[in-house]
C-alpha cells in the first residue's frame, strides 16, 4: 500500500464549518494524529487508528505521522481552524526539512480550513474588511520583544489586528502588555471584539472599546480582533456590527 499524508484543518468547532474535502479525507483515512482535542472532535469508526498527543510535541507528532506515512498508512494530521496557521503545516515540514530524504517523496497535501480568525470576524460583521494583520501572542516560539515590536508597527501602520492565543494560564501577563501597548499608540476608542468559542455551544462575543478593554476578557479560547482607526460599529437593538470599510482616504 502507498501511503500518504494530510495535513487538514477542521474548522473552528461546528461540524458544519467543516470542509466537505476534510471530510472525505478523514472518511479515507487509516490513521488521524494530533493534539488530544481535535482528534476527539473525528468520530471513532471500525480501522480508524487515533494518535492524540498533548500540547507542544508539534515535531515529535509530526514525526510519527511522517512514519506512519512511510510505512504505507493513509494518515491525517488534524489541527483546528486552518492547519496553515499557527498550526501542525509548518510543524510537519520543519519535520521534513530535517528529517530522512524519503520522507520528501512522500504524498503530501494540506487542507484548507477556516481559520478563528475568519469565523470571529463574520460573526462581528467584516472587522477585516480593509488591510489587516494577525498575530500570534504567544512567546513559546518566538521573544517577547518582538511581538511588542509587531503589535506598535501594526498599530502604527494602522492595520485591524487579529490576535491567536492572547492569553494562557502559562503566560497570564502578555496580553495585559499587549492591551497596555495598544492603548498608548493608538489612544482612541477603536472597537476590540472578544469572540470566545465560536461555532460552539459556549460561543461569547463581547465588543468594547479599546479604552475600556482588559486583559480578563480573554482566555486561551478566545480570538481577539482589535479594529483600525477606521472600523465602525452600527448600534442597533441586537448585537452591533462591527466592519471596516473598505477605503481609507
Ligand atoms: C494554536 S492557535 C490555532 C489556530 C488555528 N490553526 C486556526 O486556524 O484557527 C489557537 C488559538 O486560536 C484561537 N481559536 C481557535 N479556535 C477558536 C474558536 N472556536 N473561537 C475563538 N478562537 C479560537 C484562539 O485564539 C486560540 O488560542
Amino acid at each position: 500500500m502507498s501511503g500518504s499524508l494530510t495535513i487538514a484543518g477542521l474548522g473552528p468547532g461546528a461540524a458544519g464549518l467543516v470542509t466537505p474535502e476534510v471530510s472525505v479525507a478523514l472518511d479515507e483515512a487509516t490513521d488521524v494524529v494530533g493534539y488530544i482535542p481535535y482528534v476527539a472532535r473525528v468520530p471513532d469508526r471500525p480501522g480508524l487508528v487515533k494518535h492524540a498527543s498533548d500540547n507542544r510535541v508539534e515535531l515529535d507528532r509530526s514525526r510519527l505521522a511522517l512514519d506512519l506515512a512511510a510505512r504505507g498508512r493513509r494518515v491525517v494530521v488534524v489541527s483546528s481552524g486552518d492547519p496553515g496557521v499557527f498550526a501542525m503545516a509548518s510543524a510537519v515540514f520543519e519535520a521534513i526539512e530535517a528529517g530522512p530524504a524519503p520522507w520528501r517523496e512522500l504524498d503530501i497535501r494540506v487542507l484548507p480550513g477556516i481559520t478563528a480568525m475568519l469565523a470571529a470576524a463574520a460573526r462581528a460583521g467584516a472587522p477585516l474588511g480593509h488591510d489587516f494583520c494577525a498575530i500570534n501572542l504567544s512567546d513559546n516560539l518566538k521573544p517577547w520583544a518582538l511581538i511588542e515590536k509587531r503589535l506598535r508597527l501594526a498599530a502604527e501602520a494602522d492595520f485591524a489586528m487579529a490576535f491567536y492565543n492572547p492569553r494562557s494560564r502559562a503566560r497570564p501577563e502578555g496580553f495585559a502588555r499587549a492591551l497596555t501597548l495598544l492603548q498608548e499608540v493608538c489612544a482612541d476608542s477603536r472597537p476590540v471584539i472578544f469572540a470566545r468559542a465560536v461555532s460552539t455551544p459556549e460561543e461569547d462575543l463581547r465588543v468594547v472599546p479599546l479604552p475600556k478593554s482588559t486583559a480578563d476578557m480573554a482566555d486561551m479560547r478566545t480570538m481577539v480582533i482589535v479594529g483600525s482607526s477606521r472600523t465602525r460599529v452600527i448600534a442597533r437593538s441586537g448585537p452591533p456590527i462591527v466592519y471596516t470599510p473598505r477605503s481609507a482616504p
